[in-house]
């Protein structure tokens, strides 16, 4: 009996730092052009993967997740990026893992709910529970020990004292967050948001429509208030990648080893 090679898992991160460092941990990636975007095939961990920047905002992330769904028929899609914090108490060096996803930007009311999706019927999209508690175990492990992960200096220079994992709300829109004031707009209007980005929630309604699993996780770059630009650029490449690169990699490691004689990586 012969067994056909498993659909890809899709890795989509939304900078070029992590995007390179998980590049950098595939021995055979083969680019794919496609929509103007670089889909990397090959293997991580010994597993089927496609790697590929989202870019920056909802639309963009909307054609990502529809690309890599048709042309690449990927079993899953994990997003890895960064996130403003809004609750209290998601600091910035902690990971949230989505249990769901909302566009807090939505808005077609007075003739559907606020946030709702029009004729979706749903404002909020669960993520996949299995892949979620999944990287939010891998992610508890490895920040056990954030020296280990991110080195002596960038663990000072961003006071990352003992990191955190959350899981719950993830909210997306076309806007990044940077004054007080429209955090606790947001924070006032949906209080069990944990942490906004800009892509997860338009990567999770593709994914309802194709019914493909979907699962998010976010390290928390800034707390998406006045001082939310700061050392974004430097954040990203001391922590968030190598924080992006370690949950990856550890997840993938979980998974059931490829089927004999599909040509994974060893
Ligand atoms: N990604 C990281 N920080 C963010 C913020 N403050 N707003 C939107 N997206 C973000």
């Amino acid at each position: 009996m012969s067994s056909l090679p498993r659909a890809p898992v899709a890795i989509v991160a939304a900078m070029h730092e992590e995007l390179s460092a998980l590049l950098a941990q595939m021995p055979d990636e083969q680019r794919v052009r496609v929509a103007g975007r670089d889909f990397w095939v090959g293997h991580l961990q010994g597993q089927p993967v496609v790697a590929v920047l989202s870019r920056i905002g909802k639309v963009a992330a909307a054609v990502t997740a529809t690309v890599l769904i048709e042309r690449f028929g990927v079993r899953a899609i994990v997003f890895t990026g960064v996130a403003g914090g809004l609750a209290p108490g998601v600091k910035v060096g902690d990971v949230v893992v989505a249990t769901e996803l909302l566009q807090h930007d939505m808005d077609a009311s007075p003739l559907f709910p606020k946030h709702e999706v029009p004729l979706m019927g749903m404002a909020r999209f669960a993520a996949d529970a299995a892949i979620g508690n999944a990287l939010a175990a891998v992610a508890a492990d490895v920040l056990r020990d954030p020296v280990a992960l991110v080195g002596q200096q960038a663990v000072d220079e961003f006071s990352l004292r003992q990191p955190g994992v959350h899981r719950g709300l993830l909210v997306s829109g076309d806007r990044f967050v940077s004054t007080t004031a429209e955090s606790e707009a947001l924070q006032r209007e949906l209080p069990d948001a944990l942490a906004v980005e800009m892509e997860g929630a338009a990567m999770a309604q593709v994914c309802q429509d194709y019914g493909v699993p979907f699962a998010a996780m976010r390290t928390i770059s800034d707390r998406a208030d006045d001082a939310a630009h700061g050392d974004f650029a430097r954040f990203v490449v001391e922590v968030a990648s190598r924080y992006s690169l370690a949950l990856v990699g550890a997840w993938l490691a979980t998974l059931p080893a490829q089927d004999a004689g599909s040509g994974a990586a060893t």
